[in-house]
């Protein structure tokens, strides 16, 4: 039997379980001049509201230790706009197209998908219920079951491809959430999204970025995020597509030990935009040294004490 990176999502088959994390490639477009996308599993684009959003004023990113802070405020095209000028590039993509969506109201969630679902050149949406940078929104819907529960209900009903719902870490028991996904409809889960964090300037004495606060992404995540994957996997049945600081192709194979059948990849991609094309080169010849015929014998095999 020959050796296989393809991984299959809700009925969805990939090329390989690596995708880019939603914000840090926006539309495809300059990541396609690095490398053809078809070296991808997938593309998760830039979270896309109704209407368009200049996001934060700068300073909106930061760098820490082993991680990255960013508080961009959801800043995008708006979907219409997205729909006449970046569907069209990035439906020409042999890659699978995830379409990240965000919304400030159940309705607003409600008319991006169902905008959306007229279109073809995309594959799934991705449901950002998890933004730490916004008032309205994001969080919100994230870190409350019965509106987490209410707002996948409700997608489902207008949207007809699969759905992912991304998690946030910044909950009590990311379980509970990951279950009222699962009732509410949702087909895959990702998780996680940023953890809460800050950063201070000692100088001006203000925080470095000016929403005060903002997201902390990268290898400082990674542990959080394996966990948090490893807690769901037991709990729930939904297929996982992991993140949280994945560098390397080693980190992906953490990932699924612990119960990713995917992962997406996100900070990596400002230290090292290939990053994906070096992690698949990588879990080729992991495959072949292991003498393992697919990734999806490694999913949940952790063998715990
Ligand atoms: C942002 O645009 O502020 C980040 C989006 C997110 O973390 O979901």
């Amino acid at each position: 039997m020959s050796k296989t990176l393809k991984v299959t999502l809700a009925g969805v088959e990939f090329d390989n379980p690596i995708m880019t994390a939603s914000g840090c490639c926006g539309y495809g477009e300059e990541l396609s001049d690095i490398f053809p996308l078809t070296r991808l599993g997938g593309l998760v684009t830039k979270s896309i509201t109704l209407n368009p959003r200049l996001g934060h004023p700068p300073p909106r990113t930061a760098e820490t230790a082993s991680g990255m802070l960013n508080a961009i405020g959801l800043a995008n095209v708006g979907v219409d706009a997205f729909i006449r000028d970046k569907i069209p590039f990035l439906a020409g993509r042999k890659t699978r197209i995830i379409v990240n969506v965000a919304g400030g109201s159940v309705d607003e969630y409600v008319e991006v998908c169902r905008r959306l679902n007229d279109v073809d050149g995309f594959d799934m949406i991705e449901l950002n219920i998890s933004c730490p940078n916004v008032d309205r929104g994001g969080i919100q819907f994230g870190s409350d079951p019965k509106l987490t529960e209410k707002v996948v209900r409700e997608v489902k009903k207008v949207f007809s491809r699969p759905l992912i719902v991304k998690l946030s870490p910044s909950v009590t028991d990311i379980t509970v959430i990951a279950g009222a996904a699962e009732a509410g409809g949702a087909d895959v889960l990702s998780m996680i999204n940023s953890v809460v964090g800050t950063a201070v300037d000692i100088h001006t004495r203000r925080p470095r970025l000016t929403n005060n606060k903002g997201g902390l992404t990268g290898p400082a995540i990674k542990p959080i995020a394996l966990a948090m994957v490893a807690a769901v996997y037991e709990q729930c049945r939904l297929p996982i597509i992991g993140i949280g600081g994945i560098a390397c192709w080693q980190d992906v194979v953490e990932f699924m030990l612990c119960g990713a059948s995917a992962v997406q990849v996100g900070t990596a991609l400002f230290v090292d935009p290939e990053t994906p094309v070096k992690i698949t080169r990588g879990l080729k010849e992991y495959l072949r040294t292991q003498k393992l015929n697919s990734l999806n014998d490694l999913v949940g095999k952790l063998e715990k004490y």
